[in-house]
């Protein structure tokens, strides 16, 4: 019985991949360390309870003396590092927490797993650490000169993407960070041969996700008939991944990635952030018959300081070594989301209540 000591886990993408991970294994313990802060909710892991196989630890990743402890105690065969402060705006508001939580967080993780897993020969068994690092630390890609309307490429085959050896350009600070975290892996690897590997995926999508970014934003205020608030001219593009699809090719590089290397995640879903909002209007004015949910909704806003233009990752390398593709079209992916959504209005008024209206407030208000 494996043990995977998953940080972060009660965030939008490590809440998804403790269910995943438990939906698809059933001899697995996952020990959850997560030290709640505001985009952390035990409410995601419900169904969970009374599950033995999953164990929450409320901790925070920078404290050396807690997480050395839950080492010594559940002694994880496997590490997957998700806690971080994943938030751009919020990076350019306040960019030192991004230091303190990336970059020491993450430093902190390698030297405990070091600690935990050094057999004193140089060697750590079987143990494996994974980074959950993201397409942002490539830095921004150009528009191509031919796109459909939607704005993914018209011809991919002359198009830019980025790939496991684009250089690291990161431009906010939360991408600096992330970049950072990054580094710090692959010198814990080349240095003192420790056993990790990197994932970087593109923007998830999907249930649970905090509505401080794009897609439930915009679904949480066409259903309330505020305002879309669009930043620059909405033909940023993003290549969109539905979360089950991360989780499972996190769950494949765990397994069977090669030690010391990096694999982009994602691939073939680009789109305009404007396209995407038309899409959640379109849809959700028809699942709710709410007539109301128009584009006048849509309001163009001040711009994003140092905006990337464009994300689209070439996943040649995990398909080619590990069979794993993006499954799921945008087109069913944003379906079931704004299923998931519509179906859960408790969830998403328990998380957007209190504080959320501060932070909502501050980063629209006369923007
Ligand atoms: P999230 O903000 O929804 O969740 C982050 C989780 O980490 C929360 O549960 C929070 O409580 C926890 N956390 C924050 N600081 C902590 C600390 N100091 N100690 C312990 N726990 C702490 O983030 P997400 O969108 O689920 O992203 C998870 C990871 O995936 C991040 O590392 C992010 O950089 C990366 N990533 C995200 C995306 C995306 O589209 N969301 C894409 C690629 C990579
Ligand atoms: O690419 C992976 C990254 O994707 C992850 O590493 C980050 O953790 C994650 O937050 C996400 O970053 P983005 O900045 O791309 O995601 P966000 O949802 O904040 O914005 C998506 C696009 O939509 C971006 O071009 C900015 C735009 N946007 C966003 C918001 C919140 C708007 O136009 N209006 C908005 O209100």
């Amino acid at each position: 019985m494996k043990t995977y000591l998953v940080t972060g886990g009660a965030g939008f993408i490590g809440s998804n991949f403790v269910l995943y991970m438990l939906r698809n294994h059933t001899a697995i313990k996952i020990v959850n360390v997560d030290a709640l802060t505001y985009a952390g909710n035990l409410e995601n892991l419900a169904s969970l309870e009374g599950d033995p196989r999953h164990v929450f630890v409320h901790a925070d990743i920078r404290d050396r003396e807690a997480i050395s402890a839950v080492f010594a105690e559940h002694q994880p065969d496997y590490v997957v590092n998700f806690a971080a402060e994943s938030h751009v705006d919020r990076s350019i508001e306040n960019p030192g927490v991004f230091a303190d939580t990336n970059v020491q967080g993450t430093v902190n993780m390698l030297a405990c797993a070091r600690a935990a897993w050094d057999d004193g020969n140089g060697g750590y068994g079987d143990h494996r650490y994974l980074q959950v690092s993201t397409d942002e630390v490539y830095g921004a890609l150009a528009i191509p000169e031919a796109l459909n309307a939607d704005g993914s490429p018209a011809d991919p085959e002359h198009a830019d993407f980025f790939r496991e050896d684009t250089p690291l350009s990161p431009h906010s600070p939360y991408s600096a960070s992330k970049a950072s975290a990054d580094f710090f892996v692959r010198a814990w690897h080349d240095t003192y041969g420790f056993p990790s590997v990197i994932t970087r995926c593109s923007n998830n999508y999907g249930p649970y996700q905090f509505p401080e970014k794009l897609i439930p934003l915009m679904i949480h205020n066409a259903l309330h008939h505020k305002e879309l608030p669009v930043y620059g001219d909405g033909l940023n593009v993003r290549d969109w991944l539905y979360v089950d699809d991360h989780c499972k090719a996190i769950d494949m590089v765990l397994a069977s990635g090669r030690l010391g290397e990096v694999y982009n995640v994602g691939g073939h879903n680009e789109r305009a952030n404007i396209y995407i909002v038309r899409t959640i209007i379109q849809q959700v004015r028809e699942a709710t018959g709410d007539e109301a949910i128009t584009e006048d909704l849509i309001r163009y806003v001040t711009d994003r300081a140092g905006h990337d233009r464009r994300y689209g990752i070439a996943p040649d390398k995990i398909r080619e070594e590990l069979g794993w593709y993006p499954e799921t079209p945008y087109e069913e992916g944003i379906a079931k989301t704004i299923r998931w959504y519509l179906d859960n209005p408790e969830w998403v008024e328990h998380v957007t209540s209190g504080a959320y209206q501060d932070y909502y407030e501050r980063m629209y208000a006369g923007r």
